[in-house]
């Protein structure tokens, strides 16, 4: 137990480094319809006195959502990533992209307009969605075409809701990702967002590829969902507890000499949407050579 405390913490010691708020909101424009305050997962956007503001302490995650959902184009960054655009409309992505000389065929517009979906209604997504997309995964590449992903679906606030006490006590007696806690005792699940379906992607270590093959299944499924009007997020923090804390793992009964290497929030969203596609901090960086 120590040695694995030791590696988590160690983990998050490496992922916790604690990131500036690039973003301003230009006052002028902002009619305070509180979008950005419901978008923000990490609770940097907050209001006082009927203003919203940045709460610099916050930590931030850079996945831009508050751009994406601000109606009036009053997130903005200055420049980071040699562009200094920080949304393009729907619409305009195409024009305004960098690759405007391409023709964009509908894969590459679904691909930019997926998002990361973490509040969602409580309506139970119908299995048979999340059989057609697990399905059509099978069709991913994989490593000698293996294959050895399997699936394992969570359903129900209850079983959900047990899990994440054990994330709770998990996380206060270790010290590891202080973040969860303090999130959520501000009403932010940064584990499970409002999911009441999760995915949950799992191999044998010993096959030749098993994090990469579950990851395009996954990732396939999840694009499969989102063009069926379903919302997803991945969730890194729950791939870590599946793996790293006993109890979980033992509900789960994750086979011995099998890893999780994915996992996937589902459900229909609830006041969540975006009307932007909020641009990249890192576009691609290429080396020819
Ligand atoms: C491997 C991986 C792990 C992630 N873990 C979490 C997580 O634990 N909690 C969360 O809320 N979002 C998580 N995300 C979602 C990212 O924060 C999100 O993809 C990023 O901010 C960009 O936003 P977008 O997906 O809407 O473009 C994860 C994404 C990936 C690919
Ligand atoms: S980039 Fe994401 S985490 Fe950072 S302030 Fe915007 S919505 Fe919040
Ligand atoms: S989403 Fe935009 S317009 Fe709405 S409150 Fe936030 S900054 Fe203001």
């Amino acid at each position: 137990m120590e040695a694995l405390i030791k590696k988590a913490l160690k983990r998050s010691e490496k992922k916790g480094d604690i990131k500036m708020v690039k973003w301003q909101i230009n006052y002028e424009r902002c009619i305070h319809c509180r979008r950005c305050i419901t978008a923000c997962l990490a609770g940097v956007f907050q209001e006082k006195d009927g203003q919203v503001f940045l709460n610099k302490e916050m930590v931030c995650i850079d996945c831009l959502h508050c751009a994406a959902a601000c109606p009036e184009e009053a997130v903005t960054f200055a420049k980071e990533n040699g562009s200094n655009k920080t949304v393009f409309s729907h619409d305009a992505f195409e024009e305004e992209s960098s690759l405007s000389k391409v023709k964009f065929r509908s894969i590459e517009t679904h691909l930019v307009n997926r998002r990361s979906y973490r509040n969602f209604q409580s309506a139970a997504v119908p299995r048979e969605e999340i059989e057609y997309a697990l399905d059509i995964a099978s069709w991913a590449p994989s490593a000698k075409n293996e294959h050895p992903a399997r699936w394992m679906v969570l359903e129900g606030r209850e079983k959900l809701d047990r899990i994440m006490e054990h994330i709770i006590s998990y996380v206060r007696e270790t010290g590891i990702s202080p973040e969860i806690d303090r999130l959520y005792q501000r009403g932010k699940n940064i584990v499970m967002g409002k999911a009441e379906t999760i995915i949950i992607g799992y191999a044998d270590t010993s096959a030749t590829n098993p994090c990469i093959d579950t990851v395009l299944g996954l990732y396939s499924a999840e694009l499969v969902l989102q063009s069926r009007g379903i919302g997803t997020c991945w969730s890194g923090y729950l791939i870590d507890m599946c793996n790293d804390v006993p109890v979980i793992r033992d509900m789960l009964k994750i086979p011995q000499g099998n890893k999780v290497y994915g996992v996937l929030l589902v459900g229909y969203t609830e006041d969540e949407e975006y009307v932007n596609v909020p641009n990249r901090l890192k576009r691609a960086e290429i080396e020819w050579i």
